[in-house]
């Protein structure tokens, strides 16, 4: 019996993909289908896939071609695959031409023709993509942001609204709508980027949805709890997603060490310690270690912790008049835990996640906020683990497509909670008005 065997994504299945599988299956007795896994198509950098790896599963069983399916999740699986299944033959598209010759060691290769007009890619981008604008004068962030647009298929960032144009890159310079007219910007798009200023984000952002216009801003979103309680009705009502945006929330080695500490590998958690610093050789007076540093250090305390702590207590070195803090701790104590971040633009620290266990513990290092790797500690050593994921984008590309998934699907799929959003407000409002805060 000639056994064959392909691979592919198969998202969106569409006549170039049966076409093949049936050319496929004519080349021998019995086909074999690969199908990838979201996370390898992820180190892949594929991102945008649309459907499950279930869903594309069925999508293949359902043509009827396929003998056997199974799931290829590793980079070097295919020779695996070969030997384990006694294959005769490998195929896929003429687009792979020459890529996979090395196979030609273990069994035939053969490169079908790709069917000609058709891709999952123009499927997915068919979909009416949603017009973004994105708002903000800090060229470093912005240019990053407006890059990572080509990454996230139904959106598209086609203006900015900004008083710094001259640094901006190229690509944004080059961007249909160009303005310093924030209202100019809101007319023509149907979703912005915010990145400006903390004492704008609340009229920005309430003009913004009032115009039914979506929202993805940076956090804090808001430094009054009141402003922000208003802004979250005025997206309800207006059917809305108004979602904070912390990139880290969504690199993967974030995502996937919250979910380790659900399992309880580490036992019963009673410590998060973050460390974020960075030191600037900024105006005095441009110096917010707090509001620049302090929603990415909390997010680990609220995510793991909760935020139902019993007490804090906010500890600050100020530079002038109680506004520019050049150092900030808080401590938090918990019913049965205890959490504290420092942050800081004037001081220099390790940039380091601890999180203490009864069990173990687990060690983010520097800087961890932007982590592709985490260490999984015991007492014995020997039990140590570590893990390392793929940070693409620093997060943005996949806080880009949560935004455009959640407009799509009508609902905030965000992975920062709204309860969240507003304790990370409390905490910067608190912070204003010199509530639990002692100066050193
Ligand atoms: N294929 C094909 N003709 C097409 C599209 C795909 O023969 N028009 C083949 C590919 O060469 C591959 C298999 O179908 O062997 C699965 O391809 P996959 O990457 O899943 O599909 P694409 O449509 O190419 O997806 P994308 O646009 O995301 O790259």
């Amino acid at each position: 019996m000639k056994k064959v065997i392909t691979y592919g994504t198969y998202d969106l299945l569409h006549y170039g993909h049966i076409r093949l599988l049936e050319r496929a299956k004519k080349l021998g007795d019995y086909l074999i289908v690969g199908v990838t896994a979201d996370d390898f198509d992820k180190t892949r950098g594929k991102i945008n896939v649309q459907q499950s790896l279930i869903d594309r599963v069925e999508a293949v069983r359902a043509t009827g071609l396929a003998d056997k399916i199974i799931v290829e999740e590793y980079e070097g699986q295919k020779i695996d695959d070969i030997k384990k299944y006694g294959i005769d033959i490998f195929t896929v598209g003429s687009d792979w031409k020459g890529k996979f010759d090395y196979l030609n060691e273990y069994c035939e290769v053969v490169y079908l023709d790709r069917t000609q007009g058709i891709s999952s890619s123009e499927i997915r981008a068919q979909k009416r993509a949603i017009s973004m604008g994105i708002v903000g004068d800090y060229a470093p962030v912005m240019n990053k942001f407006q890059s990572e647009d080509i990454y996230v298929n139904g959106i598209e960032i086609i203006g900015i609204c900004t008083n710094n144009l001259e640094e901006m890159s190229d690509a944004i310079k080059n961007l249909s709508i160009v303005t310093n007219d924030y209202d100019v910007l809101l007319n023509n798009v149907e979703s912005v980027y915010i990145r400006s200023n903390y004492n704008l984000h609340y009229e920005q952002i309430k003009k913004a949805l009032n115009k039914g216009i979506h929202v993805l801003c940076e956090s804090p979103i808001c430094l009054n709890e009141d402003e922000q309680k208003e802004l979250f009705e005025i997206a309800k009502k207006n059917n809305c997603i108004l979602m904070e945006a912390i990139k880290t929330a969504y690199s993967t080695a974030y995502s996937r060490l919250l979910l380790l500490l659900k399992s309880g590998r580490i036992g019963r958690v009673i410590s998060v310690d973050a460390i974020c610093s960075s030191l600037l050789n900024r105006e005095t007076t441009n110096i917010n270690s707090f509001k620049d540093w302090g929603s990415t250090a909390l997010l680990p305390v609220f995510q793991i912790l909760g935020t139902d702590y019993r007490e804090k207590r906010i500890i600050s070195s100020f530079l002038n008049d109680n506004k520019n803090d050049a150092f900030t701790k808080v401590d938090f104590i918990y019913e049965n835990a205890v959490a504290s971040i420092k942050v800081a633009e004037k001081a220099k620290s390790e940039g380091e996640l601890i999180i203490t266990g009864t069990e173990g513990y687990i060690y983010v290092p520097a800087p961890w906020w932007k982590t592709d790797y985490f260490e999984l500690r015991y007492e014995n050593q020997t039990e140590n683990k570590r893990y390392f994921y793929q940070l693409d984008g620093e997060g943005i590309r996949y806080e880009l497509l949560t935004f455009v998934r959640s407009i799509q699907e009508k609902k905030n799929l965000s992975n920062i909670s709204e309860e969240i959003s507003y304790e990370i407000c409390k905490l910067m409002s608190d912070f204003e008005n010199g509530i639990d805060v002692i100066k050193i």
